[in-house]
Parts: structure tokens; sequence; C-alpha cells
């Protein structure tokens, strides 16, 4: 017989139904043949339970098959006041998809190593009749009951609203609160009182149960006995001990403590990793702190590091995926990055739920995609810090954004013997967009050097502002060498000679805080899938009074006031610049993708990646033969590199054959590549869901590289 043949109905026409009082509990030899058949579909290892194995019905190995004549299935866990399959489901279940908090670091799913695509139980439980099964109870493994859970990720809630895991303890979806046990603990007392269906009744079957255990002297060899947790009421407590300390969380394919403890368990340095400072006398947020003995910095608590970088990577499906037959180490996250679950399921959400054009229908789906679509825009004003949703436009992604002000605010405003000023370290797309304006204008284009760490010439800036300074447009952060330029200072000097300022966010957003307000940027551009959303959209800020005077620069349906053949009048900013149907599904994914970082806390991933950048640099410096390309002081995320001796392409290829993950090539910035004498470099990236390991498997794959021992 099969578990799944186990069921209800099956149990009903034995006259045995869920809650049924002693008068109607089966007879010994029944419960003997259901426990068998539960037992034999249980993953058991005989050996924990220190009895041998022996063949069950349908083949199936049975630690429990011999046993004899019992009655196990008769303990219903209620009536002892155990908390059910149930509340075990919720605890130990994947996590529903909830756009409202965060709970994905405490997807206790992942524990399990179950997928959230698995529906239900993917574990031992599946199939099996909730009314065998709802009798363990988890203090009686050794594990926290939800209460303790509860406590736990109640305790380790750090103050401050922009810590991860900032999740309500509460309404974390899955975990029953301490008033629900109450209420369980409650229910089952009322239940026990009840003579008819009282504890005794089931411990006695429990004896009989293990009565017929060829272990005689009635304790199980070789396995300590356990006695209950001090101060936790288990109701298996008049029972011999060793009657259940055999039995093992694993047993029955929940998390055992290690798991657990491993789960809960709060990021930690490696050993040794503490990480040099890659610089003296930095001024970047980071390095000091560093020197000052590692991680801990003030300011921090110390006892609550912000976030447990293997929980948040349980919020990443696609982390768990095997390239090669390794665990996929993903360090290209500069060209891309990773989405958590809320940002997939929020993008599925819509196309179930609200789908539809947005702005212009009365009915309910255009409420709701609208409503959606503007909350996103409300969000991303919100990361951004703008002073109003009105200054965010919905765009492609970053190249897009600086097209549209190129193309509007440029070909309105700048003419020949203008100058648009950008860096050295530019990306393509804040360099042809220029070009082809000054083409259009006769406007001329100028370009800040860099010293040889790739960090920004303050003093060749300054030399290259003037009266005919139009614009400056610059990177935040660089994506071929990491460098993050001096964006206060450089806005502020622009606007010294009245020149508007457009700062490309693209790779700083998900690694730093931008503050445009704070910046004082006139506009500022990032893509949604370097920042753990959707491809195909991004936003550009732009200062209120600022997009009031632009033009629009494609005309269509959606960015219009009123259209006659005669004329047509235009929607203000921010529709007048969103022509025609955009992306709003990933507006939507956007903007989770923006609340996920936010609940994290985009200063604890500033903190935590940049102490990985470190180890990394310091780590890659050691390898012989290796040159580092942009060793700036202010560094985030990236580190490019050359070998001598290997083609970069071959270090790409070489690496992906274990599983890791990096860019090789231009980078869409040969320039700044061509500045350190260089066509292509190798780059790995980081985002805070990379961890030390993975820098280590980097460093020992590039090592064995170099020694001939991959190629
Ligand atoms: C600094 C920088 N600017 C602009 C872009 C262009 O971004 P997208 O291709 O998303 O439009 C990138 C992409 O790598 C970038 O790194």
């Amino acid at each position: 017989m099969i578990t799944s043949e186990f069921d209800q109905a099956n149990l009903a026409q034995s006259g045995f139904t869920e809650n049924s009082g002693a008068a109607s509990l089966p007879d010994v030899d029944y419960l003997t043949k259901l426990a068998n058949e539960l037992f034999s579909a249980l993953p058991c290892d005989g050996s924990r339970l220190g009895i041998g194995t022996s063949a069950a019905s349908g083949g199936a190995v049975s630690p429990l098959a011999g046993l004899g004549h019992s009655g196990v299935t008769g303990i219903a866990p209620q009536a002892v006041g155990l908390p059910g399959e149930l509340e075990l489901r919720q605890l130990f279940a994947p996590r529903q998809p909830s756009f409202e908090s965060v709970p994905d670091s405490l997807d206790t799913g992942s524990v399990l190593g179950n997928t959230p695509s698995a529906p239900g139980l993917p574990s031992s439980f599946a199939g099996l009749d909730k009314s065998v099964l709802s009798g363990i109870f988890p203090h009686d493994f050794g594990l926290p009951g939800a209460a303790e859970l509860q406590q736990l990720l109640v305790s380790r809630i750090p103050s401050g609203s922009n810590i991860p895991g900032s999740v309500d303890a509460g309404s974390v979806s899955g975990i029953p609160s301490a008033q629900d046990v109450t209420v369980e603990a409650q229910a089952s007392a009322e239940k026990s009182a009840d003579a008819s269906f009282s504890p005794q009744v089931f411990e006695t079957e429990l004896q009989k149960l293990f009565a017929a255990n060829p272990t005689s002297d009635g304790s199980i060899s070789g396995l300590t006995v356990s006695t209950a947790t001090p101060g936790l009421a288990s109701s298996f407590a008049n029972l011999d001990a060793s009657l259940i300390a055999g039995l093992s969380p694993e047993v029955y394919g929940l998390p055992g403590e290690a798991e657990l403890l491993k789960f809960f368990t709060p990021f930690s340095t490696p050993s040794g990793s503490t990480p040099e400072s890659a610089g003296s006398g930095s001024s970047f947020y980071f390095l000091d702190e560093l020197k000052n003995g590692g991680f801990n910095a003030p300011g921090l608590a110390s006892a609550h590091p912000p976030f447990d970088v293997h929980a948040v990577r349980r919020d990443f499906p696609i982390l768990q995926e095997r390239v090669n037959g390794y665990p996929l180490a993903w360090l290209d996250n500069a060209a891309t990055t990773q989405k958590p679950q809320v940002v997939i399921d929020r993008v599925s959400y819509f196309y179930e739920h609200e789908n539809s054009n947005i702005h212009r229908a009365a009915h309910e789906l255009a409420a709701r995609a609208t409503d959606a679509y503007e909350k996103s825009r409300d969000t991303v004003a919100h990361f951004l810090n703008a002073s109003s949703s009105e200054e965010i436009i919905f765009v492609r992604g970053t190249t897009e954004g600086i097209n549209l002000i190129a193309k509007s605010w440029g070909q309105q405003n700048l003419v020949a013997g203008d100058e648009i000023i950008i860096t050295w370290l530019e990306h393509h797309a804040n360099i042809v967009p220029w070009q082809q304006l000054c083409e259009l204008t006769g406007a001329r284009l100028r370009v800040v050097p860099v010293d040889d760490s790739g960090q920004v010439l303050l003093g060749e800036y300054q030399k290259l502002l003037s009266s005919r300074t139009k614009l400056v447009s610059f990177t935040h952060v660089s994506n071929a060498l990491g460098t993050v330029t001096p964006a206060q200072e450089i806005i502020a000097m622009a606007h010294r000679v009245g020149a508007r300022v457009l700062l490309d966010a693209a790779q700083s957003v998900s690694h730093l805080q931008v503050d445009v307000q704070a910046l004082d940027c006139d506009w500022c551009v990032f893509s949604g899938h370097k920042i753990f959303g959707p491809t195909g959209i991004g936003a550009v800020y732009g200062k209120a009074e600022l997009l009031e005077s632009m033009p629009p620069w494609q005309g269509g349906g959606n960015m219009i006031d009123d259209v006659t053949f005669e004329k047509t009048t235009f929607q203000p900013a921010p529709a007048r610049f969103e022509a025609g149907t955009g992306n709003i599904a990933d507006a939507v994914g956007l903007g989770a993708a923006l609340e996920y970082l936010t609940k994290i806390g985009i200063q604890n991933v500033a903190r935590y990646e940049h102490e990985l950048l470190v180890y990394g640099m310091e780590a890659l410096k050691s390898i012989q033969g290796l040159r580092l390309i942009g060793t700036a002081t202010e560094k985030a995320s990236v580190l490019s590199f050359v070998l001598a001796g290997h083609s970069n392409q071959d270090i790409g290829v070489a690496l992906n054959k274990v599983g890791i993950a990096v860019r090789t090539g231009h980078h869409c910035a040969q320039p700044i590549l061509r500045r350190f004498g260089l066509e292509s470099t190798v780059r790995p990236s980081l985002a805070f869901y990379n961890t030390y390991e993975e820098i280590d498997r980097l460093v020992t794959t590039v090592k064995q590289i170099q020694s001939g021992k991959i190629v």
C-alpha cells in the first residue's frame, strides 16, 4: 500500500475518524497495521532508532516495521496538547508570497531545501494523513516550538527601520503567534479534559507500541535519552524518555538542530578573513572601521548584525542553481543582478490579478494596474528621496533615460560652442548620446581624466569647467573599475558655473545610498535590472521645474492632453515623457525590488559589500601575475583584473566550468580600459548576496588557472 492510499476515506472505512472519542478508537491490530504503513513511508534510517531495518510491505524499508502490535496511530496529537500537522506545516512550509512584508529571509522552506515552487510539503509528509502525523511536536525532538522560534526571531530584529529582517514577527506569515499558541494549548487542554480522549489513553497506546520493541529493557540502545527541555511543558513528560528519544527530527524530514542553528546563526566574518584596508587615510565609509577591528563598527548593533547573508540568499531562487555540477557563484552583478522571490511573485501577481493598460479605463483592472504602477512610482521617488513622484519617469533603463535627456533637454538647450563634460570612466551609454548631440548641435564633448587608480582628477575637472559648460554627465560608480566618484563635489562644482548635472546611477543604486536632494543633481538615471528588479524598466529622476521645461522626446498615446490635426497639447511630467504603453508589470516589479532592498537597508548592504570587496581585492592581489584594474580607495562591487599569460576569455570560460559567472570583455567602457592599455578585463562584481566562500572559490580557481592546473 502506498501512502497516498492512506487517506481519510480509508480511516473512515475502518471506523476511525479524527477527533473521535475513545469508544471509537481502533483496535490494536488495526493500529499496528496503520503504524507499519506510516513508518514505512517515512525516510527512516533504522540506526537512528537503534533497531534493525526490515522490509516493509511494498518493498519499502521501515525501521519500525518489525515493531509489531501497538497503536501509534491512535496518538491523536491535539488530545495530548500537541500542535498538529497544520502548525508544523506553518512552521516549516515554504513562505507564501507576501508583498507587504519581507519575510523572505525567514524563509524556513529554504532550511528544508524546499524550492518555493514545490507546492505543499515536499518532504516525506506528503500524502500522509494528518491524523497520523499530527502528534509530532517540535519540543519533543529538541526543536524550538512556535513560541521559541518567534522569540528567536523577535530577539534578532535589530532596531531601526532599515534592518532586514525588520520583519514584524507577528506579521510573518506562517509563524503562529504566541497568542495562537496559547489558544491552541488551551483548546488542547479542554480537549484533554475529556476523559474518554485523555492523554493517558494515548500514552498507553504509545507504551504498547514500544513495549513490542525488541529492546526489552525499554531503552533504545546507542541513543542518548534526552529529557524534556526544562521549562518547556511536554505532554510526553510522563512517558519513559527512552521511548521517544530516538525520534529525531531528520527522521521526519524536519530540519535538525544543526540546520536550525545554522539558519538562525547571524552572519559572521569568517575567521582569518577580516579584510585589510585597501588603502590608508581613506575617507570612504568603511575602510577605517575595518582597520579598527572589523565588522562590528560603531553604530552597528554588534549583537544583531544587519543581515545573515545565507538567509538573504534564500530569497533568490536562482542562487540555488548548479552550473556544471557546481553551486552557481553569481559574480556578474554589474551586468545584471538576480531577482528575489518577492519580485518574481509581484510580477506574476500583476499578471494574475491586475493586468490591464493604465490610466484610461473605468474598469476594475485598469484601476488596479494604475494603482500598482503609480504606487511603484511613489516607491522610486521615496527610494531616491525625490521631493515628489512627479519627478520620476519610467523608462526602459539607464540607456533610454540618458537618451531621453539628450533628445529632450539637450536638443532644446545646446547650441554650437556649448560644452558637455563627461569623465573617462563612462559607460558607452553616457558617451554616445552626447556625441550624437554634439554632432547635431555643434556642441563639444570634454572628458575629465582619471589617475592611475581610476579616480577622477578633480583638479583637471576644474580646469575644464567654464561658462561654456552646459552639462556635466558622469557615472556615480564605474562599471569597469568600480570607482565611486566624488559625486557631491562634481555636482557642486558644475553648478557653480551654471551647468546642469546628470548622474548615471546605474552602478550605484544597488550599493550606495543615492539621495537626489542631498546630492542636488538635476537628473539621475538607473536601470531596474541592476537593482534586483526586472529588465526593460528603469527610471529618470528630474527636478520638477526642469522636467516641466523639457519638451517630449517621443509622441503618441498617454503623453497627450489633447490632439487635433492642427495642434497637440501635452500632459505635464512625468506622463509627457511616457509615450505609448510602458512596461507596466515590470515597473511594478521594480517597486517590489526597491521595497525589498529598503527593508534590508542600503547602509547594511554597503557595509557588508565593502568588506567583501576589500577581502576579494586583497586575495586577488596576492596571486602572482594578477593585475587589479581600478584600485581607487573609493570603490564598490567591481574587481576587474587581468592575469599575465592568460586571455581574459579563457579565464571566464575556466571559471564557468566550476560554476563561477564573471564578465569578460570591454564592459561597454572601452575608453577607460584603453586608458589602462587594455582592450578587456575579467570583471567579477559583487552584490550583497555574495559570500566569502564564493570569493575564496574565485581566488582558488584563478590560482589554479595561473599555475596551469586548469586550462
Ligand atoms: C554605468 C552604467 N551606465 C549605463 C549602463 C547602461 O545600462 P542599461 O544597459 O541597463 O541601459 C550601464 C550598464 O552596464 C552602466 O554600468
